[in-house]
């Protein structure tokens, strides 16, 4: 529970930011003013927290410094990923996108904008009430595509689902894809530090990997994607010869400062958080029992923090508020998507409209308490008294 009486149960929507990366932005903010490009002592002063970030990624993803490129977070990196995937597509027919209803929309829009732009062919895939994808419908999706006049395919697949916690078996997705030639990117904002990611950091196991600060109790507004031993990247942004004109714009040291004791928090974090899914799996049997009606989705490889669970009857904006008012955190659908009425499009292919409208996610984090799941039960036992 927070000094403020309240329980954060909505840790997948953003996470809150370590004692330590406070400490660290606070200190960077008053030394690394400077500009990162500059030559002179203030900048380089500055570009020491970059680079110290790009690092601290590096060791989290098994992968080179080099083949980090730090962008404003999980957007931006998404984005860049796909858009690279189909850079040198002129025509629908020339391009194959493969994705789920289940990605976060800076995947999916992004896709649908690649189809509507005439640069790939989008094939949405089936997916499964538990939350998983057909992986018989990916195969199916790559062998339609099986053609020479194909000259890009992506595959995109996130590691861990934001609003069910679902483990996408993104190893045996890889494989599946490099055997039809198609490149994979994962959208892996919701995985850092959550879930072991040895398969994932193999190097070259996928082309693209994509981070975000603020998921792993780092700043916003800073992420990043990391690129394949000699991957490429096409710039979306043209401007100047930051992240070797990749992502050009003056790269902030001050959320590297934070973003850099973030990811090195993260490493490890897997483990730490494995404590929690005995107060997750409590939490949902407590809800279960002070309402009957109440389901819970449970994905076959399960992330130990998030419960996607729903109530007969009641609209989950309206569970939200009133849970607000007692002093609890939780989301409906994905943040994302808050400030909009429209349900879920993943929980919808899931499970229909009518159980994404009911949808509420509860993300549990590191600091998660069991006074904290025994506060949100009162909590929901009042409002569901109601
Ligand atoms: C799975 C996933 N991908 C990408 C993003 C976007 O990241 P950012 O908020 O850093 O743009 C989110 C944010 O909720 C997410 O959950």
């Amino acid at each position: 529970m927070s000094q403020s009486g309240r329980v954060y149960l909505d840790w997948n929507a953003t996470t809150p930011p370590l004692p330590a990366v406070v400490d660290a932005m606070h200190e960077a903010a008053l030394a690394a003013w400077g500009n990162p490009a500059s030559i002179h002592g203030e900048g380089r002063a500055a570009r020491r927290y970059v680079e110290d970030a790009r690092i601290a990624i590096a060791e989290l993803a098994s992968a080179d410094p080099r083949d980090v490129v730090l962008t404003s977070g999980g957007t931006e990196a998404n984005n860049l990923a796909l858009r690279t995937a189909f850079a040198s597509t002129r025509r629908r027919e020339d391009g194959l996108l493969v994705v789920s209803p289940l990605e976060h929309p800076s995947v999916t829009r992004v896709a649908e904008a690649l189809a509507e732009e005439g640069r790939a062919t989008l094939r949405w895939l089936a997916v499964l009430p538990d939350g998983t994808i057909d992986l018989d419908d990916l195969d199916r999706a790559l062998a339609e595509a099986d053609s020479a006049a194909v000259s890009a395919r992506l595959v995109a697949v996130q590691a861990v689902n934001h609003e069910t916690g679902a483990v996408l078996p993104v190893v045996d997705i890889a494989a599946r894809a490099f055997a039809r030639g198609a490149r994979v990117h994962v959208d892996a904002v919701q995985a850092w530090g959550k879930v072991p990611m040895s398969g994932i950091n193999e190097p070259g196991a996928v082309a693209t990997r994509s981070l975000a600060g603020h998921k792993i109790r780092g700043p916003k507004g800073i992420g990043a994607v990391i690129l394949a031993p000699q991957g490429k990247l096409v710039p979306v942004l043209r401007g100047g010869a930051q992240e070797r004109g990749l992502r050009p714009g003056t790269v902030d040291p001050v959320a590297c400062a934070g973003l850099a004791v973030a990811a090195r928090h993260a490493r490890g974090g897997d483990e730490r958080l494995a404590r929690v899914r005995p107060l997750r799996d409590e939490l949902v049997a407590g809800l279960v029992a002070l309402d009957p009606s109440c389901t819970c989705v449970r994905p076959p490889s399960w992330a130990p923090h998030v419960a996607n669970v729903a109530f007969d009857r009641l609209d989950g904006p309206e569970m939200v508020a009133a849970l607000d008012l007692e002093g609890i955190a939780i989301a409906s659908g994905s943040a994302c998507s808050a400030g909009t009425n429209e349900p879920s499009a993943g929980i919808t292919a899931m499970l229909g409209k009518e159980r994404a409208r009911r949808s509420l996610r509860l993300s549990l984090g590191e600091d998660t308490t069991a006074a904290d799941i025994a506060t949100a039960l009162s909590a929901f036992a009042k409002v569901l008294a109601r």
